[in-house]
């Protein structure tokens, strides 16, 4: 394993992805089986979920489901497919519609605040009772950098970000007693297929504003999740942990 990578145990633990057959979603997967733990990874995209399934098949403990966060009764459908005990929930599907607020339609602001807001309050809310009740447990919700500090063109995903830092912090609160720790992830420009689809200049631009000068990688990401959801981090709960390379300093 790469010297960069922080490795746990996780081999008592099971572990629900959204948005996890590709892109970051996909990495936190791979860590999470690497480190011993059973990993459902849950995704709308049938394409996306088939090559994430070849790429894990040396994993027995990788389980793939169809799942539309913005669908309650998928939601529901997949809590009641669930055969143990949840310790993890990694709250990560999301999706981009950017325009500027002059051109900005409603179905993109909506859908925006249905998948990357909405649909983290029907995954949570539909997979809660299933949270082992004897063991800690761990809540990850994926923000954005764009949540603390707004963004030009993405009035609906940092509205949503924001939303989903506002929902965490409120959670830390309310399930703290339960046994749960509720955190938030941060990332700045990851190099993804949602970054993949922004102009080559802009993303040259914004590489050249990151103090550590460079985009940041899945892996980043896959590192903060793992300690988010590791013993280490028991007395972690409502933080937004930034993992942006200082892009907004
Ligand atoms: N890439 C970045 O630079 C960056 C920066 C900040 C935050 N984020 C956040 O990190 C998360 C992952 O982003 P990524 O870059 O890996 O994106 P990605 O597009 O590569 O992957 C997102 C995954 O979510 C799935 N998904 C989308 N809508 C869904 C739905 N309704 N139900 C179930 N699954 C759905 C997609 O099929 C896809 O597999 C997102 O929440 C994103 O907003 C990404």
């Amino acid at each position: 394993m790469a010297q960069n990578q922080l490795q746990f145990d996780f081999s008592s633990r099971n572990a629900l992805i959204t948005g996890g057959a590709q892109g970051i979603g996909f990495e936190i997967a791979k860590r999470f089986l690497q480190s011993g733990a059973k990993v459902i990874i849950a995704d709308y995209s049938a394409e996306a979920l088939a090559a994430a399934e070849a790429e894990l098949k040396t994993f027995p403990n990788a389980k793939f489901a169809r799942l539309d966060v913005t669908d309650r009764a998928s939601c529901q459908a997949l809590a009641e497919s669930l055969k143990e005990p949840l310790h993890i929930l990694v709250n990560n599907a999301g999706i981009t519609r950017d325009k500027s607020f002059a051109k900005m339609n409603d179905g993109d602001f909506d859908q925006v605040i249905q998948t990357n807001l909405t649909g983290i309050y029907n995954v949570t809310k539909a997979v809660f009772a299933k949270f082992d009740p004897a063991q800690p447990k761990r809540i990850i919700n994926m923000a954005s950098v764009v949540a603390l500090y707004g963004n030009f063109g993405q009035t609906n995903y940092a509205a949503a970000k924001a939303g989903v830092v506002g929902m965490t912090k409120t959670w830390a609160k309310e399930f703290g007693r339960k046994g749960f720790t509720c955190n938030a992830i941060a990332p700045g420009f990851i190099r993804t297929k949602m970054t993949e689809a922004m102009p080559k200049e802009v993303l040259e631009q914004l590489t050249a504003k990151v103090p550590v000068a460079r985009m940041g990688e899945t892996s980043d990401i896959a590192n903060a999740c793992m300690y988010l959801a590791s013993d280490a981090a028991s007395y972690v709960n409502g933080t937004v942990l930034s993992v942006d390379g200082g892009v907004v300093l």
